[in-house]
């Protein structure tokens, strides 16, 4: 591996965004072959290199498989379907390691989707108490009022127990051109099943289309529906940061914000 600047290599590894790794390292924090740097211009090589923050090494991130897939709708979320639709593992091809996909999206829903065969980071993004964002845009029927939007952040009592949104605004309202149909974005923490669809038909606006723009750090960003790609090296160091955080904020018992 060749050398790179040490805040690119510590971000990589997922220790930190590479902002919060520049000061890490002028906090004096890092040492290479035992001797600390201070300064934002060495470089180092993480498989030659010994490398420690706060005297733990940092190790090289380990060769797993990350893609994040633009999930059309009609397509289940699993690598195989009992009743032969289409599956994820039919949109992505070529791919050798064994990905599987991380979390649910429904059928009739579309949008990303993470796929990976890096078993922590996917328990860490997916545990209920790790607080991932994820952002929903929903096309729901009607005109949702102030009253709805508050009733769900202050929380619904669901037949599996209360649910809240983050944060909820809407996009589009509901006119005569859009058949009624309003546009809203929502940020939800919990991965529970159908939660958006449920809370949206709680307040007395089915879901007419869902569509996920955001899980975590990864969004849709250059994709189109059934397209996706590999992350870039520092987008999994960045995944892996998240993750790292969503199992601190579990421990500590507080969602991510
Ligand atoms: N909420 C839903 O209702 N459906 C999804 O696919 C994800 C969240």
């Amino acid at each position: 591996m060749p050398s790179e600047r040490l805040q690119k290599v510590l971000a990589n590894a997922g220790v930190a965004a590479r902002r919060k790794a520049e000061a890490i390292i002028l906090e004096g924090r890092v040492t290479v072959n035992g001797k600390v740097v201070r300064e934002l211009g060495v470089k180092a090589d993480i498989e030659t290199d010994r490398i420690e923050l706060d005297g733990q090494r940092v190790e090289a991130v380990k060769t797993s498989t990350y893609i994040v897939l633009w999930k059309p709708a009609r397509v289940v979320t699993t690598l195989q379907d009992e009743f032969n639709r289409r599956t994820v593992a039919d949109v992505v091809r070529g791919v050798t390691a064994r990905i599987y996909p991380v979390g649910r999206l429904d059928y009739d829903a579309d949008g990303v989707l993470l796929m990976t065969d890096d078993g922590a980071t996917a328990a860490a993004l997916t545990h209920p108490g790790g607080g991932v964002p994820k952002i929903y845009r929903a096309k729901i029927r009607g005109r949702p009022g102030e009253g709805a939007l508050e009733s769900l952040r202050a929380g619904i009592e669901l037949e599996d127990g209360r649910a809240s949104v983050i944060d909820i605004r809407v996009v589009e309202t509901g006119n005569h051109a859009s058949r009624g149909h309003s546009v809203v974005e929502l940020t939800v923490v919990e991965g529970r099943n159908h939660l958006v669809k449920r809370l949206l038909e709680a307040v007395g606006h089915p879901v007419v289309a869902l569509r996920r723009i955001r899980f975590g750090p990864l969004d849709l960003e250059g994709l189109k529906p059934g397209g996706w790609r590999h992350l870039r090296k520092d987008e999994v160091g960045r995944l892996r940061a998240f993750a790292s955080a969503a199992r601190k904020k579990r421990k500590a018992g507080k969602p991510m914000p």
